[in-house]
């Protein structure tokens, strides 16, 4: 078993029937999700309603047969299980690689726990190293961009493919920001909240309640 999908199949573990799960996006909750649909079929967690944070991990769902509503038909999420681009064992951290980092961030915003599922060398002393990606509204996006070059926070448009640019299950565009460091997470926050057209950005800071992480060898451990 790869290291992604030993960390993800335990995840599961986290789960009772019953509850109202998280789905979270990525190579690693990939395998979170297949362990639920096979827990699923199996009866043990026969119960469990899913709500996704990609169109992508609801697909997966649905294809396994797990139920699959829509956030505003729930009052909250029990568990939500997804991965990181990097994390600090402070609870922080980036997301956004795959794209989904608005939704992501909506479901966070409504789970009672989150847990994050990483492998080792995600986790990180400063975070930045990976590029952070903030989703703006196509309108003006040209000008967002140069705000961001002039500020030297080196952007570029997420692409899909060589030549089509990315577009996210919102319909809007990322750009991703090559900070190399980001000495003050909040204040970056903060900043980027502040600017018209961003819809939302990459930095998850004090979310998850329970970091995951898998080395090489499939040990795992627990902040
Ligand atoms: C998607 C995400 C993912 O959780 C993040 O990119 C980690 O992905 P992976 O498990 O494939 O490394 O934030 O928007």
């Amino acid at each position: 078993m790869n290291p992604k999908e030993v960390v993800g199949r335990k995840a599961a573990d986290y789960i009772e029937d019953g509850m109202v799960v998280g789905l979270g996006t990525g190579s690693t909750a990939y395998w979170f999700i297949d362990e639920l649909g096979l827990r699923f079929q199996a009866g043990t967690l026969a119960n469990i309603v899913g709500v996704a944070t990609s169109k992508q991990s609801e697909d997966q769902a649905r294809k396994l047969g797990i139920p699959v509503v829509d956030i505003d038909e729930v009052n909250h999420i029990d568990v939500l299980v997804d991965g990181a681009d990097e994390c600090t064992t402070e609870f922080s951290g980036i997301k956004g690689g795959g794209g989904a980092l608005l939704m992501e961030k909506i479901v966070a915003q409504h789970s009672r726990t989150i847990i994050w599922i990483v492998t080792q060398e995600k986790i990180v002393d400063t975070l930045g190293a990976f590029p952070l990606p903030v989703e703006i509204v196509k309108y003006g996006s040209w000008k967002l961009f140069r705000q961001f070059d002039q500020a030297g926070m080196h952007p570029t448009f997420r692409k899909k493919g060589v030549d089509s640019i990315f577009i996210t299950d919102q319909g809007n565009y990322i750009i991703d920001l090559h900070l190399e460091k980001i000495p003050n997470p909040q204040q970056t926050a903060f900043e980027l909240k502040n600017l018209v057209g961003v819809v939302e950005h990459g930095l998850f800071i004090n979310y998850p309640d329970i970091i995951l992480a898998v080395n090489d060898a499939g040990e795992i451990v627990t902040y």
